[in-house]
């Protein structure tokens, strides 16, 4: 028999002076290859560990929704980035948040938190719902140890299970050593171009796009 709740998290687990010097927030987003003027989701924030290094990058005209269930640590994340009016903070499950719109984002973290949640599977449909063609996703989550109890662990086979549902497209990237990272892109649209937002006049962002074009390899099969 499985959990039948997702895990909560202690503020001080997530933010404290080993995690900052070995796993620091701007090397993981660094993976992400955030640009000016994108909108990014970070669905299951915690107490937003990862939001400062994704508003550097983003910019001003970036803006950055910041979801989990744990209405404490977003008051947390709240005060971690001093009511940044680029963010939105919503009270919601990383499986159902309404209020992004359909392909309404370029790029959607679910760092740590798929091991935590009950509907995985809802999670990451829910960021194929929301991520623009061509847009990325990166998860990351301990890897599954066995274990006698229930578990919300996430195992080879419920990742491959959870990656099947959609046609995403598999972008290499460097593994943690204490965690599983994962890179995923939902592929553009027949288009010839690998992102379709319209923000493209602004210099930054056509740089970012353009350094983009060519800085991922094929996707493989
Ligand atoms: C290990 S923490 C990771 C937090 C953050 N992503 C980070 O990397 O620091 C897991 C977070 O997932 C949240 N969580 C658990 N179930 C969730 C769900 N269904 N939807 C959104 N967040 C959830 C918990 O409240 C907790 O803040």
């Amino acid at each position: 028999m499985g959990r039948s709740t997702d895990r909560m998290c202690p503020a001080r687990a997530l933010n404290n002076p080993l995690r900052r010097k070995f796993a620091p927030g701007s090397r993981e987003t660094a993976f992400l290859d955030l640009a000016p003027g994108q909108v990014v989701a970070d669905l299951g924030t915690g107490v937003g560990f990862l939001l400062p290094s994704i508003l550097d990058r983003i910019g001003s005209n970036g803006r950055l929704y910041a979801a989990d269930v744990d209405r404490e640590n977003l008051d947390i994340a709240r005060d971690n980035v001093k009511a940044d009016p680029r963010v939105q903070f919503l009270e919601r499950s990383a499986a159902q948040v309404p209020e992004i719109p359909d392909e309404g984002v370029d790029r959607a973290c679910l760092s740590l938190v798929l091991c935590c949640m009950l509907d995985k599977q809802g999670a990451l449909d829910e960021v194929w719902r929301v991520l623009r063609p061509g847009g990325l996703v990166m998860c990351t989550y301990p890897p599954a140890v066995p274990r006698f109890g229930p578990s919300l662990a996430v195992s080879k086979k419920v990742w491959k299970e959870l990656v099947g549902h959609h046609p995403w497209e598999v972008v290499p990237v460097k593994q943690g050593v204490l965690v599983h990272r994962h890179l995923l892109r939902k592929p553009a649209r027949e288009t010839g171009r690998t992102e379709t937002r319209s923000p493209r006049k602004d210099p930054a962002v056509t740089a970012g796009l353009e350094k983009e074009q060519g800085s991922y390899p094929k996707a493989t099969p």
